[in-house]
């Protein structure tokens, strides 16, 4: 049985200290404070009287707080319009976050938002002897996050994919790593081994990075998500089928032998009142 303080199932306000564009569509917020996430972990962000949503953790380095997000509806487009100096609720942090041994050569694989939390990651995993190669994809250039951050990292090698070959290799992100698997798992060649892939994105792109991992042997944790309420494990609106897991407790990161048991991931999710809608 899991329990959670008090104190993170309330919302606390926190400042806008800083807003940047980061491409035409996401826009990253860095509020004044730490609620000491680690990377992979999300936050409920609350705006009075609109709504209340998660939201992945870009970045926390325990005097801030970032988020990066797309306007895609009421309660984010109204989060778009706010302004530096503007007060916003936080509950957090909630869920599992990616884990690894000090000195492991790990593999992340980004689409979307999900390249926030992968530059987490990597700023955190890199102090702790880690190798590092990040693919970065995205439908075009303009869409490609967190380029510059993740090249500034020491002992990460950076490679891009966008669908339109604007930058990059041209196709998908699993692709490049794909052909990266089949270089590194080959026991023939002197390079050194991925220990682990870990990937946040779209959820065909986890299906797919997922079924790479599984037909090479590789380790791997995914970033899942599914509607959530509550955020720590009450209201039972997240869980996947056919395990019951609770993505706001037990997720959102996943080890790929869970993955693999959850007959819906990459083919259907459920909106606010449980119905069903495929991928
Ligand atoms: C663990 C987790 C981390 C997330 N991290 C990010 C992030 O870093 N950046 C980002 O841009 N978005 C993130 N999202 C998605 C974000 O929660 C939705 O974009 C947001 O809730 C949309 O709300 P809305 O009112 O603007 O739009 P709506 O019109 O209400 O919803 C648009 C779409 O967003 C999704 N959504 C809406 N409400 C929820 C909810 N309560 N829980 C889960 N999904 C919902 C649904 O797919 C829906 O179709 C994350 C979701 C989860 C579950
Ligand atoms: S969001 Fe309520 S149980 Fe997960």
């Amino acid at each position: 049985m899991s329990s959670i303080s008090l104190q993170s199932s309330l919302p606390k306000t926190y400042r806008i200290i800083d807003i940047t564009q980061e491409t035409e569509n996401v826009r990253m917020y860095t509020f004044d404070g730490s609620l000491g996430a680690k990377p992979g972990q999300f936050l409920m962000v609350w705006l009075p009287g609109v709504d209340e949503k998660p939201f992945s953790v870009a970045y926390d380095d325990g005097a801030h707080t970032r988020i990066a997000f797309f306007a895609v509806g009421p309660m984010s487009e109204a989060l778009a319009n706010c302004s530096v100096g503007d007060l916003v609720g936080l509950r957090g942090p909630f869920g599992t976050s990616y884990e690894w041994e000090p000195g492991q050569h790990l593999a992340l694989v980004a689409g979307g938002y999900g390249a926030a939390p992968m530059f987490f990651v990597a700023s955190e995993a890199v102090q702790h002897g880690t190798t590092i190669d990040v693919i970065v994809g995205a439908r075009g250039k303009e869409h490609l996050l967190f380029l510059d951050q993740l090249e500034s990292l020491p002992n990460v090698a950076l490679h891009v994919a966008t669908n339109d070959g604007s930058q990059g290799f041209e196709g998908y992100n699993v692709t490049v790593l794909e052909k990266m698997l089949e270089v590194t798992q080959d026991t023939k060649t002197d390079d050194p081994a991925i220990d682990q892939v870990f990937a946040c994105g779209p959820e065909i792109m986890l299906k797919a990075t997922l079924d790479l991992c599984n037909k090479f042997g590789v380790p791997c944790q995914l970033s899942l998500e599914r509607y959530m309420k509550c955020g720590y494990g009450i209201c039972g609106n997240c869980v996947m089928d056919p395990l019951g897991v609770r993505m706001c407790v037990e997720g959102p990161v996943v080890k790929g032998e869970i993955a693999s048991k959850l007959d819906e991931f990459g083919k259907y999710h459920r909106d606010s009142v449980g119905r069903k809608h495929d991928f």
